[in-house]
């Protein structure tokens, strides 16, 4: 096979942040914007890549560095495929992306997963569709620097429009929740902030926090808490937060799971909104420019309720609303947003 074209979209995830690194659940669902990656197989080492965004790249097969730029997530995929002693040979690669980048939407892993699938196919490298999620995982741990858990590969992996991937992100057991049937709108706002999952920001940090709390709680990860109640008051304040987020999460994913099969929007939505509040005072991943459209989403009362999603320290927010009234909010509020801080949101469809 000579040439591959290969499909990924981006995800938002529903409730369940920050739970993926600790052995948690999430639940998160496709939106339409995508990336399309062409890939052609070259007789060199050669690897050439252009993108629709009017970018080029190029380096040799076994040469990879990281240089901190949008290029490390496919250099990432060869070498870590190299590392693994898999034979690959040169490529052209063509790459048309509709997915915002730094826009919390998995642009990253969208990329990464698709370049990975084309290259298992192109030299038939049998990985599963697991395999797949774990080594675009290690692109980001390994290469580029950013120590993310495995949803956003997961999510680009397998979900579907109108369902919701609900994830053990400690055994990879899952089950696809259907949406269909709930008569709702999914706004997704593009705060137009762009987030950074890079050693330099909190996210990083935030995992070490996670960590440093387990060693003191002499447990071997926060999922723990999920099975086994444990007191965790001792812990310094900052890292008692944190805990306090994660287990809280872990309950809320559960929790919404309940309120969707009841088809009881109401409460699905108040659960995202606890979600925010957690995520913005406990974890301390949100910014004012994202608790300000959270905040606006309160005014509404077709609104059932609304969220950060992803990372956080920008990026994107949702809110569930009644059927049909979405587009005409979002519009409002972003309006809104603009007068403040002169920054422009976008709408991104679900
Ligand atoms: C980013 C990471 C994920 C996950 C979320 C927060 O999207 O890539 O692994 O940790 O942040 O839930």
């Amino acid at each position: 096979m000579n040439e591959i074209k290969i499909k990924t979209h981006g995800r938002v995830n529903l409730i369940g942040e920050h739970t993926d690194y600790n052995g948690g659940w999430v639940l998160p669902t496709s939106i339409s914007q995508s990336t399309e990656i062409k890939i052609k197989k070259r007789s060199d080492d050669l690897i050439t890549i252009r993108s629709s965004a009017n970018r080029s790249h190029q380096y040799q097969l076994g040469q990879e560095a990281p240089k901190k730029t949008w290029s490390d997530y496919l250099e990432g995929v060869t070498f870590l495929l190299l590392k693994e002693k898999y034979k690959l040979q040169g490529m052209d690669l063509e790459i048309h992306s509709t997915i915002p980048e730094g826009s919390g939407l998995s642009s990253s892993a969208a990329l990464e997963i698709g370049v990975l699938k084309g290259i298992n196919e192109m030299f038939q490298l049998n990985l599963s569709i697991n395999d797949i999620a774990k080594l675009g995982q290690r692109v980001e741990n390994e290469f580029v620097g950013a120590r993310v858990g495995i949803m956003d590969q997961m999510a680009v992996s397998y979900c579907q429009p109108n369902t919701a991937l609900f994830l053990d992100t400690q055994n990879l057991s899952s089950e696809m929740i259907d949406l269909a049937d709930l008569k709702f709108d999914l706004v997704i706002i593009n705060s137009g902030i762009k987030h950074q999952l890079s050693a330099e920001n909190g996210y990083n940090q935030r995992r070490r926090e996670c960590e440093e709390a387990c060693r003191l709680l002499n447990i071997p990860s926060l999922r723990l808490l999920h099975h086994k109640p444990l007191n965790f008051d001792s812990l310094p304040l900052v890292l008692k937060k944190r805990v306090g987020h994660v287990y809280s999460e872990n309950q809320r994913v559960h929790s919404a799971i309940e309120a969707i099969r009841k088809k009881d929007l109401k409460e699905l939505g108040a659960l995202l909104y606890k979600s925010h509040s957690s995520l913005s005072i406990d974890y301390q991943v949100s910014i004012p420019e994202i608790d300000f459209l959270v905040d606006e989403f309160k005014n509404y009362p077709q609104i059932y309720g609304g969220r950060m999603t992803g990372g956080g320290f920008g990026g994107s927010v949702i809110a569930l609303t009644e059927k049909g009234e979405g587009k005409n909010i979002a519009d409002k509020i972003i309006s809104k947003y603009w007068a403040k801080f002169n920054t422009q949101a976008t709408i991104i469809n679900y």
